[in-house]
């Protein structure tokens, strides 16, 4: 084991024993996107944190909030999210510690089992003020049930965009779609240099639909080939992260901001 998976474990296994969940204004979010790859699982998992909220997993392909976080469906015997939508219960999210978000952790076959809109709106919205937390919900990259549900719960949801072309096709399709919920778009992995076009076409999207275009985060070669489980924003921020937790942090000030 090295020291820093050391130092994350007995920070794992303190921060579950003696820090109490805090107490919060109620707030419902979401980050949506009609494609996979675009960095939907890293903003919800990094806006979470820097709330000091909670993580909602309802995307249910693999590779998810879930799984990132540290949570295996295979070693648990029970399916929290499905069962607290079938039982109309809130769940109990699970405690991340100093260096992650609590998670309501998602299921691989949540796909089958996801309500109406209706519900998952409803619930949310109330889960959310019964346990007086910042649920950030990270959800299925198509327009599925419980993202529209999410969407219509949500005081903001927050779009990736990366700036590429056939990424900026699906990017109108879905605000055909869902333009009239409040979006907030983030231009995402953004590399050094950036044609003309594809900027262009940020700003004739965002005019015709009308949705504000938040802070930039970069493209890191570093963050998809990471495997720690800790949010990149937890302290200690190493120095080749600390440009990513700025514009991190600036989003997430966009994201506070948003409609005031
Ligand atoms: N700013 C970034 N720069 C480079 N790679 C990133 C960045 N953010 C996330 N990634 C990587 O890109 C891939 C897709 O991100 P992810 O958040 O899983 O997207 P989604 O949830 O939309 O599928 C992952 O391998 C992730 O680690
Ligand atoms: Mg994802």
């Amino acid at each position: 084991m090295t020291s820093d998976a050391l130092v994350e474990a007995s920070i794992e296994t303190v921060g579950h024993q003696v820090t109490p969940f805090p107490v919060q204004e109620p707030e419902t979010k979401c980050v949506v996107g009609w494609k996979g790859g675009i960095g939907k699982t890293t903003l919800a998992q990094e806006l979470a944190y820097l709330d000091d909220g909670v993580g909602g997993d309802m995307d249910w392909s693999k590779g998810g909030l879930s799984k990132g976080w540290g949570y295996n469906e295979e070693t648990r015997t029970g399916a929290p999210l499905i069962e607290a939508f079938e039982n109309d219960r809130t769940p109990k999210p699970l405690r991340g510690g100093p260096r992650k978000p609590d998670l309501i952790p998602g299921h691989s076959t949540f796909g089958e089992f996801q309500p109406s809109p209706e519900v998952v709106k409803r619930s949310l919205i109330r889960w959310s003020e019964e346990l007086k937390r910042k649920i950030t919900w990270d959800t299925h990259p198509d327009a599925c049930p419980s993202t529209h549900g999410a969407l219509a719960a949500s005081r903001v949801a927050v779009v990736p965009v990366i700036l590429q072309t056939r990424e900026m096709a699906s990017l109108e399709h879905l605000l055909q779609d869902i333009s009239d919920y409040p979006l907030l778009l983030i231009p995402y992995m953004v590399p050094k240099s950036v044609p003309t076009w594809h900027k262009d076409e940020l700003k004739r999207l965002a005019k015709k639909f009308q949705v504000p275009v938040g802070p930039i985060v970069s493209e890191y070669k570093w963050v998809g080939v990471r495997r720690k489980r800790v949010a990149i924003c937890s302290e200690p921020v190493f120095k080749k992260e600390e440009l990513f937790v700025e514009q991190m942090k600036r989003v997430h000030q966009a994201v506070v901001r948003y409609g005031n």
